[in-house]
């Protein structure tokens, strides 16, 4: 998973020079089977990443608990659905798909 996000930082870089962060994050999401359920501005079956970062601005404590969350998959802050686990994703691969999530404007 780190070789390929490595991959896909160089492609993001060369193919949108102001965002290579982006590009790179987005890649790993797509790869990791988080935009089946997720978009950064729209709400699909979860919620628009966007509004989960303004829910949480402000509060670091939580991040701990939102990787802990998608890794294990759960319910309740959001509406009736559940997000299933993400384990074959890799907690190290989580942990930077939330601190990302949790940076966006
Ligand atoms: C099967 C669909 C599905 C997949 C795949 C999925 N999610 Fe979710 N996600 C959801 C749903 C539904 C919720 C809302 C859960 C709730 O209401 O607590 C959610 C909530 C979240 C939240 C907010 C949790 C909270 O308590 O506020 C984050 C962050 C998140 N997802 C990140 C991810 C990441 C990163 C991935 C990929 C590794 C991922 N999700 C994959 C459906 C999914």
């Amino acid at each position: 998973m780190f070789l390929l996000l490595g991959g896909l930082a160089f492609a993001g870089a060369a193919l949108a020079a102001p965002l290579p962060e982006q590009a790179a994050m987005l890649g790993l999401a797509d790869a990791s089977r988080c935009l089946t359920c997720h978009d950064v501005n729209d709400t699909v079956r979860g919620p628009a990443w966007r509004d989960v970062a303004r829910r949480y601005r402000g509060k670091p404590e939580m991040e701990e608990a939102l990787v802990k969350k998608v890794y294990e998959g759960g319910g309740g802050a959001w509406g009736d659905d559940t997000m299933s686990a993400n384990k074959r994703v890799g907690i190290e691969n989580i942990k930077v798909l939330v601190r990302w999530i949790l940076t966006l404007p």
